[in-house]
């Protein structure tokens, strides 16, 4: 590494102030009902985190997937519990419930039984399979649309299959789904390919939200690290970042 190189290194960015964002849109903090938290201490270990990170507001979002095939009731009596723990350890902030939807085929079953929890104006956080693209997205998406949800994809960067075909990003943009990032991508917490995704996204002007995605406190302490990334404070201040606008 050359001498000017050395000395741009050394020169840190102040950790990014999170409370601009207000909310946070994705997380696991629910015991029992996915792999986030193991218990409501731990839940509140991590909701005590994040308010002093700044935060006024968490969207939280159990999995709903084969693997975790939560109910809506299940996901509403959850949120009861942990909200009923928030207000007696006194820590000031809401908490809103909602869920992660896998999208897959099996998917349009759901939407004709309007079985889902949205939240703010018909807001849905989606993701997709780990492994490969699922079969009839495009149709699952269309329906989704047509019933009028507004779709959040979550962490856009941790889908492998399409890290080197941009033209899927560009093509769910141009379907109208928002996209939001998880902000510990930019610490490396996933795969130096989902850091440099996460950061193509931002360049391209094409993040509209970040999500903590907490599961456990390892997940804060990733959060933390990114804080101080160059492309964390150019999307903060790019003004494209809509984390304000969920709930009114
Ligand atoms: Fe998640």
């Amino acid at each position: 590494m050359g001498f000017f190189s050395k000395l741009l290194k050394k020169k840190e960015l102040p950790p990014v102030d999170l409370s601009a964002l207000e909310t946070d849109l994705h997380s696991h903090l629910i015991p029992n009902l996915d792999d986030g938290v193991k218990s409501v201490d731990e839940s509140l270990e991590i909701i005590g985190e994040l308010h002093k990170l700044g935060y006024k507001r968490l969207i939280t979002t159990p999995h709903t997937n084969e693997l975790y095939p939560n109910t809506k009731e299940q996901i509403l009596a959850g949120h009861k519990t942990i909200e009923q723990a928030v207000n007696k350890a006194n820590i000031p902030i809401e908490l809103i419930v909602s869920s992660e939807y896998q999208i897959d085929f099996s998917f349009i079953e759901r939407i004709e039984k309007d079985d889902l929890i949205t939240f703010g104006d018909r807001n849905l956080l989606i993701e997709l399979p780990f492994m490969n693209p699922p079969s009839g997205l495009k149709e699952v998406l269309f329906e989704l649309q047509m019933a009028r949800y507004r779709l959040i994809l979550a962490h856009p960067e941790r889908y492998s299959y399409y890290h080197n075909d941009f033209k899927f990003y560009d093509d769910l943009k141009n379907r109208g789904i928002k996209f939001q990032i998880n902000i510990s991508s930019l610490a490396g917490h996933y795969s130096p390919a989902a850091q440099n995704v996460a950061e193509k996204l931002i360049k391209e002007g094409m993040v509209d939200f970040i999500g903590s995605d907490a599961h456990n406190m390892n997940y804060i302490e990733k959060l933390k690290l990114a804080l101080t990334n160059k492309h964390l404070h150019a999307l903060m201040t790019s003004g494209k970042l809509k984390n304000k606008t969920l709930i009114k």
